[in-house]
């Protein structure tokens, strides 16, 4: 019976979705939360070293709550208040991922690095496809052998044991699942390990910070040639740390608040990972003031086109690829947006088109027309950033649109309806 009322429960919060009433004109200020792709792998690479690790600034979500009990089932204690964590991982013993967490999540085939670096051997659940089409795994597995791994695949489960040797590592592509993958797997490794192409993101950055205050040497951080070498532990690791504000969280408030028009502020950024964003808003008629670690977003809502082309950092993420294009719906103008990384992210497009948008697609680039204004209508989230974009084009869109399955967007964004109701956004949660 218990069980039934759980799964009635939890349907019923899968049946959350959104009311928003446009147009809507933000202002205030509010906080940025911390980054969810900084503390998924962080979290991860609690594993690697038996220790207790306080992780502060880790971002209340649906993939930070699935990750927690993941590192349950792995046999760490997590004890949680607000946005502070405290992992024991001293006692972990079941170095396994199973299916049911990871197809929730692909960010729990990071465990595979340092699972495989404590334990010589583990065992995780192939990541499946996603919303938008197939996410390889290759670089990691083909890294992992580099590194002296037998790597197996059996059941749906990758099987990875060895004891791992030093090497070079040369990726076709940056990646930054793989980079950050391997460099938790040399945790342990007292040979160098070269990586190159390396990812320069700011998560991995965050990540090899994380990594040097628990006794792991770096050599070139931030650049795409990472040489790393673990140390020869002695005593359980005590660590405290703060993850990064979210960049991307960030990058989509900034862009909300230029398609509504107003003036926002957003507090406890790190303007310098927003770089691209930022010049790209001002090509759009947009003002941007930065001051220390506050952001002030000024848009009359008369946007320029900008055509955009998504790169590795520091390039415009693809992770804001979808915001801009709601952004672009109420350019004056044509504009284009190419995604180089993902080419098939691009589910919000029919969304969007239902609000009236007039965007086509070829191949990776969508072509946006600016229209006067679009109209509310039923729309579905679809994946994290697309739910993203179809909250930014509902604000700024006459009417009342209804965003569904916005169990997506609770996986990546902390209280996003709160946040935009203090700037003035008219967003309720209904169920
Ligand atoms: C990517 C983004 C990341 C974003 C995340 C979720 C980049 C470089 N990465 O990370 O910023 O937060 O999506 O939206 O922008 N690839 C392979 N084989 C592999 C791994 C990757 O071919 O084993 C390819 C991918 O298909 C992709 C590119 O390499 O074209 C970069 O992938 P990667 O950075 O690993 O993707 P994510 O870690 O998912």
């Amino acid at each position: 019976m218990l069980d039934v009322y759980a799964t009635l429960l939890n349907i019923g919060f899968l049946m959350d979705s959104f009311v928003i009433k446009g147009p809507t004109t933000l202002s205030g200020e509010v906080d940025i939360s911390g980054s969810k792709n900084a503390a998924l792998p962080i979290m991860t690479a609690c594993l690697a070293r038996p220790g207790i690790y306080t992780l502060n600034n880790v971002p209340d979500l649906r993939d930070t709550r699935t990750m927690v009990k993941l590192l349950e089932i792995i046999g760490c204690v997590v004890s949680k208040n607000a946005n502070k964590l405290i992992i024991d991982s001293r006692n972990c013993n079941n170095p396994e991922a199973p299916y049911d967490l990871v197809k929730t999540m692909r960010a729990s085939f990071y465990v595979l690095g340092p699972l495989l670096s404590r334990f010589k051997y583990a065992k995780v659940s192939l990541p499946g496809g996603c919303a938008w089409g197939p996410r390889p795994i290759d670089y990691h597995l083909t890294a992992f052998e580099a590194l002296n791994a037998n790597v197996d695949l059996s059941s749906g489960y990758i099987i990875t044991k060895g004891d791992l040797k030093g090497g070079e590592i040369i990726f076709p592509k940056s990646s930054v699942g793989a980079t950050g993958n391997v460099i938790m797997a040399c945790v342990n490794l007292k040979d160098e390990v070269v990586i190159k192409n390396a990812a320069m993101e700011p998560e991995i950055v965050d990540l090899c910070n994380f990594l040097s205050q628990v006794g792991v040497h770096f050599d070139g951080i931030g650049t795409d040639t990472l040489k790393v070498k673990g140390s020869n532990f002695k005593e359980d690791i005590r660590l405290d740390y703060t993850i990064i504000p979210d960049r991307i969280e960030t990058g989509t408030f900034m862009i909300a608040c230029a398609a509504t028009g107003g003036e926002v502020t957003l507090n406890k950024v790190n303007t310098n990972h927003l770089k691209f964003v930022s010049e790209s808003l001002i090509k759009c008629g947009v003002q941007i003031i930065e001051d220390d670690s506050k952001i002030t977003v000024k848009s009359n809502g008369n946007i320029k086109p900008c055509n955009i082309t998504t790169d590795i950092y520091p390039g415009f993420p693809t992770d804001l690829q979808a915001q801009w294009i709601a952004l672009m719906c109420k350019a004056k103008g044509e504009s284009y947006i190419v995604d180089t990384i993902y080419h098939d992210r691009f589910t919000h497009v029919p969304e969007l088109i239902r609000l009236g948008a007039d965007i086509k697609m070829n191949d990776n680039q969508a072509i946006i027309n600016g229209v006067s204004n679009l109209h509310g209508a039923n729309t579905m989230s679809t994946d994290i950033r697309a739910s993203a974009s179809l909250i930014i084009a509902g604000l700024f869109s006459d009417g009342t649109t209804n965003l569904s399955r916005i169990y997506h967007i609770d996986r990546g964004y902390e209280k996003i309806e709160l946040k935009l109701q203090k700037l003035n956004g008219n967003i309720k949660r209904v169920n």
